[in-house]
C-alpha cells in the first residue's frame, strides 16, 4: 500500500451550485438581458437551465469545452465555445408574465434545489406543470414546501415527484419553517413575489442566504433580522416594492462546497499544503471552516474581498495534526452538505468525532448519514451510526488495510459522497480513481483534474 505523497500547489473549483442555479432561476423572471458569469457548472445547474427553456426563456452564451459537452450530453443546444475557462450565458428574462406553460415534464434530474425552488418560481403561474426527477429525487420529501405553498394558494397532485402543480392567486404567509432550509425559505419568497400581503419565513437559525442577496441585488430588498425569541426572519417588501426584478450582471464564485475536498484532502495528508483560489465565504455557508479550525486544522482565508454582493477568499491549508471534536445541530445548518467530508477528516483525527443534529442527511441524494458510515467502515474507520449523527473514533495516519485497488466502496450515485470516499482512499490508500464519475459530475466536473494539479501523475488513475 502507498503512502499518499504531500498534496501541493493551487487550484480553483467550479462555479456556487447554490448561486449558479438562483442566477439562472431569478434571471429568468427578471425583466431584461441579464449576464452571469462563471467557471465549470455542473449538471444539476444545467437542469435548471433546460427547465428555463421549457418555460420559454431565451438563453444564449458560450461555455467552456467541458460545459458544453455535458450540455450537449443534456440536450441544450445553441451555446458556442467560449475558448477560455468561464461559461457566459446572456439571459433574456421577460418577468413572470413572461413564462409559458411547459409542453413536456420538468425533469429537475438529480437537483433537489432546482425541483424545490421551482415549486416557488410556478405557484404564481396561471398553469399547471409536471416535475419529476432521477431516481433518487423521485424518493426525495416534497411536503416541505407543497404545505406552505398550498396554504398560499398553490395546489399540488402529491407530495412526490413526479408531482403536478397548478399555480394561481397567492396569498401572503407568516411561515413558521419546522427546519433551517434555503430551500424551503427560498420557494416561500419565490411564491411570496407574487403573492398578495405580507410574506415572511423564520427559521430555527439562518440557513444560507444566497436568495435573499440575489433578490436583494435585483432590486426586491429582502430583510433579515433576529427575533426575541431567537429565531431567524426573513421578510418580502410590500407588494410595490417586490416586482419587476431587475436584471443580473453577476460573477459566481467558486464553490466552498467544492473546495471542502481539496481542504480535508490536504489537512489529513502529512507534508500539503494548497491554496483553493476564489472560494465563496458566505457566513451561512463555511461551518465546514470553522469546526476544521476548531480541529486544529491549519487553514487561512486569504485576500477577502466582495464578488457579485459574495464574500469570496483565497484559502490556505496544510497539513496539522487534528484531534476530535462535538459537532452540534446549529454546526450542521452550516455545513449541511460537507458533512460526509467532515466525517473522513475526522477518521484521521485524534480521539472521538460526535455529529449530531443532522437527521436531515437522511433525505439527500441518499442517506448520507449510512453511506457515510458504510464508506468511512470499507476503509477500516472506526465510525458508528446514531439516528441523527455519526461517532467516529479516528486514528491520526489511518491506513486502510488493503491496497486501493481491492477496496471497494458504494456511493448510491451521491456526488458528495463519491468525492468523500475518493479523498479518502487518497489519504488512506495512496492513490485516487473516482468509481463513479458521472455522480461527481453534479457539482464537481473537474474533481479528477483538480487533484491531478496537486498529485505526481502516477496517483490519480
Ligand atoms: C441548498 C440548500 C440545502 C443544501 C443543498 C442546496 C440551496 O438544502 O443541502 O445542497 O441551494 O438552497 P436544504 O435547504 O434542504 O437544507
Amino acid at each position: 500500500m502507498k503512502k499518499p505523497v504531500p498534496l501541493q500547489g493551487a487550484v480553483t473549483v467550479p462555479a456556487d451550485k447554490s448561486i449558479s442555479h438562483r442566477s439562472i432561476l431569478f434571471s429568468a423572471c427578471a425583466n431584461g438581458e441579464s449576464h452571469v458569469r462563471a467557471s465549470l457548472m455542473g449538471r444539476d445547474n444545467l437542469a435548471s437551465i433546460r427547465i428555463m427553456r421549457q418555460l420559454g426563456v431565451r438563453f444564449e452564451g458560450e461555455f467552456n469545452a467541458q460545459a458544453l459537452a455535458m450540455a450537449e450530453e443534456e440536450g441544450i443546444a445553441g451555446f458556442t465555445e467560449s475558448g477560455d475557462a468561464l461559461c457566459r450565458l446572456r439571459i433574456f428574462g421577460e418577468g413572470f408574465e413572461g413564462l409559458r406553460m411547459p409542453t413536456a415534464a420538468l425533469d429537475c434530474g438529480n437537483s433537489g434545489t432546482t425541483a424545490r425552488l421551482l415549486t416557488g418560481l410556478l405557484a404564481g403561474c396561471e398553469f399547471s406543470a409536471t416535475l419529476t426527477g432521477d431516481h433518487s429525487l423521485v424518493k426525495r420529501p416534497f411536503r416541505r414546501v407543497t404545505e406552505p405553498l398550498s396554504q398560499m394558494g398553490a395546489s399540488f397532485s402529491g407530495d412526490m415527484l413526479p408531482l403536478t402543480m397548478t399555480g394561481g392567486a397567492l396569498k401572503g404567509i407568516e411561515y413558521l419553517s419546522p427546519k433551517a432550509s434555503a430551500q424551503v425559505k427560498s420557494a416561500i419568497l419565490l411564491a411570496g413575489l407574487r403573492a398578495q400581503g405580507a410574506v415572511s419565513v423564520s427559521e430555527s437559525v439562518q440557513s444560507r442566504d444566497h436568495t435573499e442577496r440575489m433578490l436583494t441585488a435585483m432590486g426586491c430588498a429582502v430583510r433579515g433580522e433576529e427575533t426575541p425569541n431567537g429565531r431567524w426572519l426573513v421578510s418580502l417588501p410590500t407588494e410595490a416594492e417586490r416586482l419587476p426584478l431587475r436584471p443580473l450582471d453577476f460573477e459566481v464564485p467558486g464553490d466552498f462546497s467544492a473546495a471542502a475536498f481539496p481542504l480535508v484532502a490536504a489537512a489529513v495528508t502529512p507534508g500539503s499544503e494548497v491554496e483553493i483560489l476564489g472560494v465563496g465565504f458566505n457566513p451561512t455557508r463555511i461551518g465546514l471552516y470553522h469546526i476544521l479550525r476548531r480541529m486544529g486544522a491549519d487553514i487561512e482565508a486569504m485576500n477577502a474581498r466582495v464578488v457579485g454582493g459574495e464574500e469570496v477568499v483565497d484559502l490556505r491549508v496544510r497539513y496539522s495534526r487534528l484531534h476530535g471534536v462535538e459537532v452540534t445541530a446549529d454546526d450542521v445548518v452550516l455545513a449541511i452538505d460537507e458533512i460526509p467530508i467532515l466525517a473522513v477528516a475526522a477518521a484521521f483525527a485524534d480521539g472521538e468525532t460526535l455529529i449530531a443534529g443532522a437527521e436531515e442527511l437522511r433525505v439527500k441524494e441518499s442517506d448520507r448519514l449510512a453511506m457515510t458510515a458504510q464508506v468511512l467502515q470499507s476503509f477500516g474507520a472506526t465510525v458508528s451510526e446514531t439516528p441523527d449523527g455519526l461517532r467516529i473514533s479516528g486514528k491520526p495516519g489511518l491506513r486502510a488495510q488493503a491496497p486501493s485497488e481491492k477496496v471497494a466502496w458504494r456511493t448510491s450515485g451521491d456526488h458528495r459522497i463519491a468525492m468523500s470516499g475518493a479523498v479518502l482512499q487518497y489519504a488512506a490508500c495512496g492513490s485516487l480513481n473516482l468509481s463513479d464519475q458521472s455522480a461527481v459530475e453534479t457539482s464537481f466536473p473537474g474533481f479528477l483534474q483538480c487533484f491531478e494539479a496537486l498529485l505526481p501523475q502516477s496517483r490519480v488513475r
